[in-house]
């Protein structure tokens, strides 16, 4: 008897081999400690496919650190290295087939070029260590996309400038743009209790603003693992991380109908806003906010090409409600 043509023990053989070959395949995930990162190592683990596919690669400054050990346990190589040092870099990189790259800014240091700097390390190292496919988590460049009417949003526009360094260089990418985090409403208390019992969300923008809102720590992977399975599809092109857009006001009455709390929307000067956040920030987080206000976080575009592929790869966006039942206890 043959199989495909071969002996039932040569058949096996290659079967074998080819699962080995699979699975030779190796992913590094920066940020795997944090948010985007440890999203995308859980979307590969509860896969399938992918977690036949791929073998992980968790990069760190500190191994030691509670969350970097907790990968450790489930399987995950981890690498301590620094988007500073390329040095480090290579050994971090080396041998991978794919790379998830998130970087983050510095926070508070007027002039800080260190996201594009650390987004271009990685780029340069990916394309020395022949990657055959780079997913950046990029954001649009606010200061070009407003013709210069909006330029300190510096965590956007040097993300976008990676973005046109590694398409510059050449590296094989894909372009993952998450929207509005629906944990800012949640963990960075945005909405304040007050006196009264209600609580209140203040914005430099109108009610009718529309953000593209995304559960960051549930749906990043799925949209990683999306391209992951659609690399050839997704190449070269920017997907829209966001289940759909929400305006304040919707954001508002789910949040009532879930909490049964009370809220209410208050609109306020943007000098005020301002003084609500200390140092450079309080410019930029304006800023950012008066660019979802006009011309929009994605400049307009639908969400709908982003969300047919993700629903083609199998996978299904969190809506702010199901994001809020899910979280309810810790509210
Ligand atoms: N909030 C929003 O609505 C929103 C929307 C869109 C995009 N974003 C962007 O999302 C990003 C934050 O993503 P996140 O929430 O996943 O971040 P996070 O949870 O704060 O995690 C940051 C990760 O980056 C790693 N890291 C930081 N500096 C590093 C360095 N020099 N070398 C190597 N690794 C380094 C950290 O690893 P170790 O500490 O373990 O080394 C950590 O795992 C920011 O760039 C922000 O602009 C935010």
């Amino acid at each position: 008897m043959t199989v495909n043509g071969c002996s039932p023990a040569i058949h096996s053989y290659l079967s074998i081999r080819g699962t080995l070959h699979a699975m030779s395949k190796l992913i590094t995930v920066f940020g795997a400690t944090g948010q985007q990162g440890g999203s995308v190592i859980r979307s590969i683990l509860q896969d399938d496919i992918l977690s036949k596919e791929f073998k992980i690669r968790g990069i760190t400054r500190d191994t030691s650190k509670p969350a970097a050990q907790a990968l450790l346990k489930q399987g995950v190589e981890l690498v301590s290295a620094d988007m500073n040092s390329k040095e480090s870099l290579v050994k971090a990189i080396q041998g991978s087939h794919s790379v998830f790259l998130v970087t983050t800014p510095a926070w508070g240091v007027a002039g800080s070029d260190a996201e594009l700097v650390h987004g271009k390390n990685v780029a340069d190292v990916a394309k020395e260590s022949d990657v055959q496919h780079l997913i950046f988590s990029s954001l649009l460049d606010v200061t070009k996309e407003t013709a210069g009417r909006l330029k300190h949003v510096p965590h956007f526009d040097q993300k976008a400038q990676v973005e046109q360094y590694i398409r510059s260089i050449g590296v094989p990418a894909t372009f993952i743009l998450p929207g509005y985090f629906m944990g800012n409403y949640t963990s960075f208390g945005m909405l304040r209790k007050g006196d009264d019992g209600v609580y209140t969300l203040a914005y430099p923008i109108g009610q009718d603003s529309q953000f593209p809102l995304i559960d960051i720590a549930s749906d990043m992977g799925k949209f990683v693992a999306a391209s992951l399975k659609l690399r050839s599809e997704t190449l070269g092109a920017q997907i829209l991380a966001a289940a759909e857009y929400y305006t304040a006001t919707r954001i508002l009455a789910e949040y009532e109908e879930v909490t049964g709390r009370k809220t209410q929307f208050m609109q306020i000067d943007p000098e005020t806003y301002k003084s609500f956040i200390p140092g450079p920030m309080g410019e930029e987080m304006l800023e950012n906010h008066l660019f979802i206000e006009k011309p929009g976080y994605y400049n307009g575009r639908s969400l709908k090409e982003s969300q047919d592929l993700l629903k083609k790869a199998g996978f299904q966006a969190t809506s702010w409600k199901s994001f809020l039942e899910e979280n309810k206890s810790t509210l």
